[in-house]
């Protein structure tokens, strides 16, 4: 059984951890489940940013950490093994005085119940305080790359293979935070003039060329700080996954599928555009519930419902769709800079099952296409048997295909698509493709 919520931020950390590496949790989920109860803000924080750290450098950090091992931590005392991680984290990387983070981290061991443990940390933590990298201990774990970047070995190599000379950036913008970025509600107001809005509250917010609605925010901020949010002049979206509604180019008398909908951002941003007709589906009705909360904010309508796309003969009523976007389900290895639990969460053989996912999507919408019309197919993945592998056997089993190389302002092409690789431009990493039905 996990502990009852903690009031300390790194106590908190532990059972963040613990729920994500131990339990299989998602981080969001183990965040609310486990931040600090009545912490002020700065605990929530610190939690939060000492749980995204340790995920992203999980793998290193244990390396260190065995280096300063005689022999390993006990299963029953993973805990203990995350708490030096924790300690190294802070040591390395955070801007907390060194005292205290040894101080605070040991203090989180007896607090569980393992005096013995409080020791060796103790020890451990001031030994590298006190001699830093004296044994070239850094130099030796970053030799082997998979260390060095954190990652598993079965992505390591799957990325190295799909990238061969992209990789180590790839691996680098991995563990890179992400910015905060904004798409402007066009139907509300422009985006110079939310830019000022911004501005005047003190935000500092900058233009990405090619990117027509979108502002990165210099620093990050809680929703509610953000001018007009509830009343839908502004959402928060990554840049690259605003290229999903100029692709589509729907227009005003169009009928538009977004077929795994939720929780809506694209869905909001192409009724921001134009006046389609618009069915969401998602197959996960609690998810589905926010693409609704997601409209309703913004001011738009569609009808949403709960389906799988994957059998229209339960949902279609037989009109076809001039508009098909399939932002597919997908291993999410293009986002990984901002859910780095998916490094761990994430196992081999989830992708073949994916692409066989993404596969009958594909086959079960496309009949549903009306001559002419256009299918936006999308995954936030950067692992080419997601893309381009997929997208390039469904064009070479279909004769009424037609691909039409999207003009994107990032990311290289790769056939059929386009692939934005992490980090690109900023933006996350996305895959791409636009097929239209001759
Ligand atoms: C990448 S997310 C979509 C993100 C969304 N387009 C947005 O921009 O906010 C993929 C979604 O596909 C849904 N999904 C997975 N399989 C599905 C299926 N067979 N039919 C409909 N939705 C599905 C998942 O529940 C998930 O919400």
């Amino acid at each position: 059984m996990p502990a009852k919520p903690s009031t300390d931020p790194r106590a908190a950390a532990v059972e963040v951890l613990l729920a994500v590496l131990g339990r299989g949790r998602s981080l969001d989920r183990a965040l609310a489940e486990h931040a600090p109860v009545d912490g002020d803000g700065r605990d929530v924080g610190l939690c939060r940013a000492i749980a995204y750290g340790v995920l992203r450098h999980h793998r290193r950090l244990g390396a260190i950490r065995d280096r300063f091992l005689r022999s390993r931590l006990r299963g029953r005392d993973q805990d203990m093994a995350l708490l030096l991680e924790i300690g190294f984290f802070q040591l390395l990387a955070m801007d907390v005085p060194a005292h205290a983070a040894v101080s605070e981290t040991v203090a989180v061991a007896r607090q569980r119940g393992k005096p013995w443990a409080a020791k060796l940390i103790n020890a451990v933590l001031r030994r590298f305080q006190r001699d830093g990298d004296g044994d070239g201990c850094l130099a030796a774990v970053d030799a082997d790359p998979a260390q060095r970047e954190s990652v598993p070995d079965w992505l390591l190599e799957r990325l190295q293979a799909d990238w061969p000379a992209d990789w180590p950036a790839l691996l680098t913008a991995q563990n890179d935070r992400a910015p905060m970025t904004l798409r402007v509600n066009r139907r509300r107001v422009s985006v110079a003039a939310y830019q000022q809005r911004l501005a005047a509250a003190g935000l500092a917010a900058d233009r990405l060329p090619g990117f027509d609605d979108a502002l990165v925010l210099q620093a990050p901020v809680s929703v509610e700080a953000l001018p007009g949010f509830s009343e839908g002049d502004c959402s928060v979206q990554d840049a690259v996954a605003q290229l999903a509604a100029p692709l589509l180019d729907a227009a005003d008398h169009h009928r538009v599928l977004d077929a795994c909908a939720a929780p809506g951002g694209k869905s909001a941003h192409l009724l921001e555009r134009s006046w389609p007709s618009l069915l969401a589906l998602d197959s996960d009705a609690g998810r589905l519930r926010r693409v609704s909360e997601t409209l309703e904010r913004v001011g738009l309508e569609g009808e949403c419902r709960a389906a799988d796309a994957t059998t229209p003969d339960q949902w279609w009523d037989g009109q076809p769709f001039e508009r098909i976007l399939i932002d597919a389900p997908c291993s999410g290895t293009g986002v990984i800079r901002r859910h780095p639990d998916i490094k761990w969460l994430r196992r081999e053989a989830d992708i073949p099952r994916l692409a066989d996912d993404q596969r009958r999507l594909l086959e079960a919408l496309w009949p549903l296409l009306a001559a002419g019309g256009r299918l936006v197919y999308c995954t936030c993945s950067v692992i080419q048997a997601e893309n381009e592998s997929v997208i390039a056997a469904f064009v070479g089993d279909h004769d009424d295909v037609h691909v039409i190389p999207p003009a994107l302002p990032v990311g290289q092409s790769v056939g059929c698509g386009q692939q934005i690789l992490t980090g690109e431009a900023g933006v996350d990493g996305f895959y791409y493709a636009c097929l239209e039905k001759r």
